[in-house]
């Protein structure tokens, strides 16, 4: 029976260290959830003993979920995990509607504004189930956090948590992290005006909000002078925001990389065995770009396939010679636009392919579906790394990729993506919406010197583990 004793350090988020699957006998079986801020926060462990609450986030989770407390230890490798069972209709709402088709977009300005956004009745009626979400997590926090404990509550999922749990102890310490960027006011000036200075009050809650680069921080510290008249001081990089009375101090913790697990993982026999089968898909001699995301559409993946298929029209030398390796795993395909977002991917795929295929030259291999272990095949064998978001809170991918490739990788990084304030002076980078430049940028990236190629990967792989997710996960609890 697991422990239920209040506890010093807790963290919340919506997608959990686990997620449920049904076998076909019927049992349930626990899966590692994805996505970078999971990898991030796993690296808490066990020993830490920290509880981590986070919803349960399908009708598998939810069984799973209902009635315990804590879920059973074998299933997350120990870790204390309290998954909340918010019905489904609330959990959709909040989730699809609210945090991914509205607070998403809004940070990756994804919006096509002649036509999107509109903010009606059903949006309200999301917005309601928005706050009832947050307001559940601040409950279950408030029920387990022992006197004075920590709470470090994670991304746009939660932004109303910790000022909805303050009003409920006082007594706490309470951190945000944002995980995506943040919008410049501008752009998050789209949200009605109430949502968005809730949203800007709730993380305000908290004693201290963190993102993953200045850029971010700033974008948000001008929100809150802009929407709320708060009060801005700067000491040096670091910010306090000062509104209502409270003063809430920014942080800035650039997740990197966990080196050491990634180099062993990336040498087990599961790997090997795709890296073979890669490698004779791919054929001999030829070079390899390799890109791996979510199917998202702040990833870019469609431009990033029109800018291969430009530099194969302009380039004919590459035809024969090189192979696009493009793993996209399904993300959120409740939504539509993901699902034809994901469709369009496929479709161009298939057309760069039947363009300039010719006899066992497969110039594009796609594959959607989830596999880390063949994600971790195609890193090795990267001589080319493109990651082109056209915005991304940080992009553990390009931090990745040169930190297993075995001969080291030319970097194609987009200015927009977090990581570009760490890895930008070693990387060839470019504007995501420029699919010229991006053509040019993998043709330079495919004919850069082994020696200036093993320079930069080691440089890039020294920034990239520069501050590992358990050190990411302490500094932000120290500083609180
Ligand atoms: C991003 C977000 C995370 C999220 C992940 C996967 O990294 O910042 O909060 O967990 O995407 O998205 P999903 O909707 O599948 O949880």
């Amino acid at each position: 029976m697991a422990t239920t004793a209040p506890a010093q350090v807790l963290v919340a988020s919506n997608r959990g260290p686990v997620s449920y699957t049904r076998s076909e006998d019927g049992t349930l079986t626990a899966k590692r959830g994805g996505g970078g801020l999971v990898s991030g926060l796993s690296a808490i462990g066990p020993d830490a003993g920290a509880v981590w609450v986070c919803a349960a986030l399908s009708d598998v989770d939810r069984e799973a979920a209902h009635g315990h407390t804590r879920l059973a230890p074998e299933d997350t490798g120990g870790q204390q995990v309290r998954m909340l069972d918010i019905d489904a209709a609330t959990f959709a709402d909040a989730y699809n509607g609210i945090a991914n088709s509205t607070l998403w977009f809004v940070h990756h300005l994804l919006y096509q504004t002649p036509l999107e956004p509109v903010f009606d009745e059903g949006f309200r009626s999301q917005w309601a189930a928005y706050e009832a979400y947050n307001s559940a997590f601040a409950d279950a926090l408030a029920e387990e956090a022992a006197q004075g404990a920590a709470v470090l509550v994670q991304d746009y999922h939660l932004t109303l948590t910790p000022r909805l749990l303050r009003e409920r102890r006082p007594d706490l310490r309470i951190g945000h992290f944002s995980h995506t960027p943040w919008a410049p006011p501008d752009y998050y000036r789209l949200l009605p005006d109430d949502v968005a200075a809730e949203v800007l009050r709730g993380i305000l809650g908290a004693d201290r909000a963190a993102f993953l680069t200045h850029r971010w921080a700033r974008a948000f510290a001008d929100c809150c002078a802009e929407l709320l008249g708060a009060e801005v001081t700067h000491e040096g990089e670091e910010l306090t925001v000062t509104h209502e009375g409270r003063s809430t101090r920014i942080g800035v913790h650039g997740l990197g990389a966990d080196g050491e697990f990634l180099r062993e993982r990336s040498h087990r026999p599961d790997v090997d065995e795709r890296l073979a089968d890669l490698r004779e898909q791919i054929g001999d001699g030829r070079k390899v770009i390799v890109r791996v995301d979510r199917t998202e559409l702040s990833k870019n993946i469609v431009r990033g396939l029109i800018a291969y298929r430009r530099l194969l029209r302009t380039h004919p030398e590459w035809h024969g010679r090189v192979v696009h390796v493009a793993f996209a795993y399904p993300s959120r395909h409740d939504l539509a636009v993901y699902r034809e977002y994901t469709a369009e991917v496929q479709r161009l795929a298939e057309e760069i392919n039947s363009e300039f295929g010719r006899g066992e030259w497969r110039p594009l291999i796609l594959h959607v579906k989830d596999d880390f272990a063949r994600s971790l095949a195609a890193y090795r064998l990267a001589d080319v790394a493109l990651v082109n978001p056209i915005r991304d809170g940080m992009n553990l991918v390009a931090k990745e990729i040169p930190v297993v490739s075995d001969d080291g990788c030319a970097l194609v990084l987009s200015r927009e993506a977090g990581a570009y304030a760490e890895l930008g002076g070693d990387a060839i980078v470019v504007n995501p919406y420029d699919t010229e430049e991006t053509a040019r940028a993998l043709h330079e990236a495919l004919t850069m010197s082994t020696g200036e190629r093993a320079v930069r990967t080691k440089r890039l792989a020294a920034a990239a583990t520069a501050l590992p997710p358990q050190r990411w996960f302490l500094a932000q609890l120290e500083a609180l």
